[in-house]
């Protein structure tokens, strides 16, 4: 069963790279942000805030999910987001997912193996993966292609505005207490500043076969 972690900063193309290596090596892919969103999100239907929920309701949001969770355009939203990197600095919330992921990677549908990208992917839900990589951008190019991709959607925000939550996001998740954003010492780096999604994916996949720990 092989296991692919994929780690790094919001918007950094590690989504794009997680679907696209699963798709080519035929793997099941995890976008384990879509965990921590979804717990944002609940919150936020609730009409409330991460700041002023219990870590025990926090907690409870999160063991009550169950996968997959379905793909619902708000779980996009800056606000979800915003929420959802509050949430993930709870030792509980992290605790109630860890064991989601780890089953996902262990029993993928396909039985074949998995991909999963996050921003513990590598140090803490899968540090024996055999293939881990760390993707990372700078920020203003972050910020331009989130901000195309939220206009794509319709959804009319001002650059700057993408650029500042971009930066206070990273900030958050890099400085938390537990399991914060880092690259596993054995991740192989990613810098998709100047780099096309296309380049990104052969880069990763010229990795991938240079480990021969996958038969492409
Ligand atoms: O990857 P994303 O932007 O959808 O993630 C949303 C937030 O969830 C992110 O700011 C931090 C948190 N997160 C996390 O702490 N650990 C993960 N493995 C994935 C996401």
């Amino acid at each position: 069963m092989i296991q692919i972690a994929i780690d790094g900063t919001a918007a950094s193309g590690k989504g794009t790279l997680g679907k696209s290596i699963a798709m080519r090596l035929e793997l099941d892919y995890l976008d384990t942000g879509k965990l921590y969103r979804a717990v944002g999100h609940a919150i936020l239907l609730a009409g409330k805030s991460a700041d002023d929920m219990s870590v025990q309701d926090s907690a409870e949001l999160a063991s009550s999910l169950s996968l997959p969770i379905l793909q619902e355009d708000e779980l996009h939203s800056a606000e979800v987001a915003m929420q959802a990197s509050k949430v993930a600095a709870i030792p509980e919330v992290r605790d109630a997912l860890l064991q989601k992921q780890r089953d996902f990677a262990n029993n993928p549908p396909s039985g074949k193996g998995a991909v999963l990208d996050g921003r513990d992917i590598g140090t803490i839900i899968l540090p024996d993966a055999p293939i881990k990589f760390f993707v990372d951008a700078k920020p203003e190019v972050r910020a331009t292609r989130r901000h195309m991709e939220m206009q794509a959607r319709g959804k009319d925000l001002l650059y700057a505005e993408v650029l500042a939550d971009l930066i206070n996001r990273d900030n958050r998740d890099k400085n938390r207490t537990i399991a914060p954003l880092t690259a596993a010492n054995d991740a192989f780096l990613i810098d998709s500043s100047a780099l096309s999604a296309q380049e990104v994916l052969q880069i990763a996949l010229d990795h991938i076969s240079s480990l021969s720990v996958f038969n492409m």
